[in-house]
C-alpha cells in the first residue's frame, strides 16, 4: 500500500488549509512546552522538530499513514533479509555491516548467516591498515606509503570521500588520504601531480570493476606506476589493491585477488561506506576508530528498529519530508551542516536520496501520481547563508531544511565556535518567526521599504544537534540519513534500492566512445550529430 491508499492520508488532505495556516509563532505562543515536546534523541543525537508546520494532530496523523502503510513490517522485512530489492532479487543488508554486536544475519535468498563473511573482511581490512600505517606495507623500492588514492565513483568515492573530511581529526596525518573519480583526466592528473609514485598506494574501488570512469582512472594510475618503474609489473602488487565483490574482473584488470577485499551484491554503493569500501578511511583513521564508526551506525540501526514511530528519529524526518513534498509542494530539502567537517555530506545525501528514490514508477511498475523524491542540496553554514539564504528567507519557495551542528568543536579557536553556532541558532529562529511589517516600521524603517524588508517567518527546519562530530556520532547520522530515505521510499511505494535510471546514458556513452574518434556515418538526432561532429573537427585540427 502507498501513503495515498491510507485513510490518515486522506485526512490529512482534508485538512490541508488548516496545516497550511498553521503559524510557528502561534504555535510557539500557544505551548511553552512545544520545544520540550518535540525533541527526541537517540544514538548521540538530539533532533528539534518543534520548528515544522506541525501541531501533535499532523504528527500522529502523519505515523498513522506510517502504520496503514505497514512500515514496522517493511522495517523489519530488511533487517531480516528478505529480498527487497525485487527488481535485482537482491537483500538489502548494509545494515549487517554494521550489527557486530548481535549474532546471525541470514539472507533470506539463501539461508545463509553473511555475519561470518562481514567480520572475516573487516578483520582482513583492519591488519591491511595497520600495515600501512605503521609503514611495514611499503611500496616496490621500500619507501613506506604517504598517499593513500581511493579510485572510484558514485558510492564508491562520496561515502568515504565525504567520511575522510568528516573524521579528518582522527586521522594520521603522515598519511595523505586522496580520491580520484571524475573521469576527466584532470582530476587524476592534479590528484598526483605532487605525488612520488613509490610512496603511492592506490586503492581501486567498484563495486562491478567495470565502471568506465574507473577503470580509466585505474588504468592510468597503472601507466604512472609502471612508467616510473620501467614497466617492472611486480609495481602493481605493491602499488594496487582492489575493494570489489568481483574478483574475476579484479584478476583481469591485474591486480591479485589476494590484495583484494570484498564485499556483496546485498550491499548497494551508496550505502557501503562501512563496507570494504571504507578502506582508504580506515587506513586514515585507523581500525579502533572505524569500529566505533559502526558502533554509531549499529546505534541508530537499532533505534530505527525498535523505538516506537513517535520517538524515532529517522521515521520523523521521513514523515516530516512527506509532509512538505507531498501535501505542500516542496520540490527540494536543503541539509545545512555547520560544520567545515561535514562539507561533503550533501554531495553525499544526494546520492544516497537522490539515486534512491529518484523514481516515476510504484513497486508494481506504475506510473506514481504523487510526488517521490526531492532534490538534495547544501552547502556548510555559514558559507550558504552568504549565497542562498536570501531565497530561503525571503523567496517564494519553499525549501524544508535540516540545519546539523555541534556543541563542542574540533578547534576551539577563539570565538569562532561561538559565532558559528549564534548563526546556527540565528537561522532557524528567524527562518521560524520572521519579522513582521510592524516590527520594521516600528524600527523606523521608511514606509517604502516596508515589504523589503519583512520576513514573512513560518518557514520550516529540523535542528539536529550532537556533542561533538566523533566516529560514532558520524556512523548514527549516516544511519539517520539512510534510514530517513527507507521510511520514504516504503511510503512512495518505490523501491529503493535498484538505479536503473543510470543505465540509459551509460549505454548511449559507450556507442559514442567510437564514434568521436572515427569518421563512421551518424544516425543520431540533428543536436546529437552536431556536438559529436563539433567535437570531431576541434580534436581534427592540430592544437593552436
Ligand atoms: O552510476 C551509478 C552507480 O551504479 C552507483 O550506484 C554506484 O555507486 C556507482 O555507479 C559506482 O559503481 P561501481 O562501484 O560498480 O564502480
Amino acid at each position: 500500500m502507498n501513503f495515498t491508499e491510507t485513510k490518515a492520508w486522506a485526512e490529512l488532505e482534508r485538512n490541508v488549509g488548516k496545516i497550511r495556516g498553521f503559524s510557528l509563532r502561534d504555535a510557539f505562543a500557544a505551548d511553552p512546552a512545544r520545544a520540550e515536546k518535540m525533541t527526541i534523541d537517540a544514538a548521540g543525537w538530539t533532533l528539534d522538530y518543534s520548528k515544522n508546520l506541525v501541531d501533535a494532530e499532523t504528527m500522529a496523523a502523519l505515523r498513522a499513514v506510517a502504520e496503514e502503510c505497514g512500515l514496522k513490517d517493511k522495517i523489519e522485512a530488511m533487517f531480516s533479509g528478505e529480498h527487497i530489492n525485487e527488481t535485482e532479487d537482491r537483500a538489502v543488508l548494509h545494515v549487517a555491516l554494521r550489527a557486530l554486536s548481535g549474532g546471525a544475519v541470514v539472507d533470506q535468498g539463501d539461508g545463509k548467516d553473511v555475519m561470518p563473511g562481514v567480520r572475516e573482511v573487516l578483520d582482513k581490512m583492519a591488519a591491511f591498515a595497520e600495515q600501512v600505517r605503521s609503514g611495514a606495507w611499503k611500496g616496490l623500492s621500500g619507501k613506506p606509503v604517504r598517499n593513500v588514492v581511493n579510485i572510484g565513483i558514485g558510492g564508491s568515492d562520496l561515502g568515504p570521500c565525504m567520511a575522510a573530511i568528516a573524521l579528518a581529526p582522527y586521522s594520521q596525518r603522515s598519511i595523505r588520504t586522496a580520491f580520484v573519480s571524475n573521469v576527466d583526466a584532470t582530476h587524476f592528473a592534479e590528484t598526483v601531480r605532487d605525488m612520488d609514485p613509490e610512496e603511492t598506494l592506490f586503492l581501486v574501488a567498484s563495486k562491478t570493476f567495470t565502471t568506465l570512469e574507473t577503470m580509466d582512472n585505474a588504468n592510468t594510475a597503472r601507466e604512472w606506476i609502471l612508467a616510473h618503474y620501467e614497466g617492472d609489473a611486480a609495481a602493481v602488487a605493491k602499488h594496487f589493491v582492489a575493494i570489489s565483490t568481483a574478483a574475476d574482473e579484479v584478476a583481469k584488470f591485474g591486480i591479485d585477488t589476494a590484495n583484494m577485499f570484498g564485499f556483496w551484491n546485498w550491499v548497494g554503493g551508496r550505502y557501503s561506506l562501512p563496507s570494504a569500501i571504507g578502506l582508504s578511511l580506515m587506513i586514515a583513521i585507523g581500525p579502533d576508530r572505524f569500529r566505533e564508526m559502526l558502533g554509531g551506525y549499529e546505534a541508530m540501526d537499532r533505534h530505527f528498529r525498535t523505538a516506537p514511530f513517535e520517538k524515532n528519529l529517522p521515521v520523523t524526518l521521513g514523515l516530516l519530508g512527506i509532509l512538505y513534498n507531498n501535501l505542500l509542494g516542496a520540490q527540494s530539502h536543503a541539509v545545512l551542516p555547520y560544520d567545515q567537517y561535514l562539507a561533503r555530506f550533501p554531495a553525499y545525501l544526494q546520492q544516497l536520496d537522490m539515486e534512491s528514490n529518484g523514481k516515476s514508477v510504484d513497486k508494481q511498475g506504475r506510473r506514481v501520481s504523487w510526488q517521490t523524491g526531492p532534490i538534495v542540496w547544501g552547502e556548510p553554514g555559514t558559507n550558504g547563508q552568504h549565497a542562498f539564504y536570501q531565497l530561503l528567507h525571503q523567496g517564494t519557495k519553499l525549501v524544508p531544511a535540516d540545519f546539523i551542528g555541534f556543541l563542542r568543536s574540533h578547534n576551539p579557536l577563539g570565538a569562532h565556535h561561538v559565532h558559528l553556532m549564534a548563526n546556527f541558532i540565528a537561522q532557524t529562529e528567524a527562518l521560524a518567526f520572521g519579522k513582521t511589517a510592524d516590527e520594521v516600521r516600528a524600527e523606523g524603517a521608511p514606509e517604502a521599504l516596508v515589504p523589503h524588508k519583512t520576513f514573512e517567518g513560518n518557514r520550516p527546519t529540523n535542528t539536529l544537534v550532537a556533542d561533538e562530530l566523533t566516529p560514532a556520532t558520524f556512523g548514527a547520522l549516516v544511519a539517520l540519513y539512510e534510514h530517513k530515505v527507507f521510511v520514504q521510499g516504503a511510503l512512495w511505494d518505490v523501491f529503493s534500492f535498484d538505479q536503473w535510471g543510470v543505465q540509459l546514458g551509460k549505454v548511449l556513452a559507450k556507442k559514442i566512445i567510437p564514434e568521436l574518434t572515427s569518421g563512421s556515418a551518424l544516425a543520431h538526432d540533428s543536436s546529437t550529430n552536431a556536438l559529436i561532429a563539433r567535437f570531431r573537427a576541434a580534436n581534427a585540427a592540430p592544437r593552436a
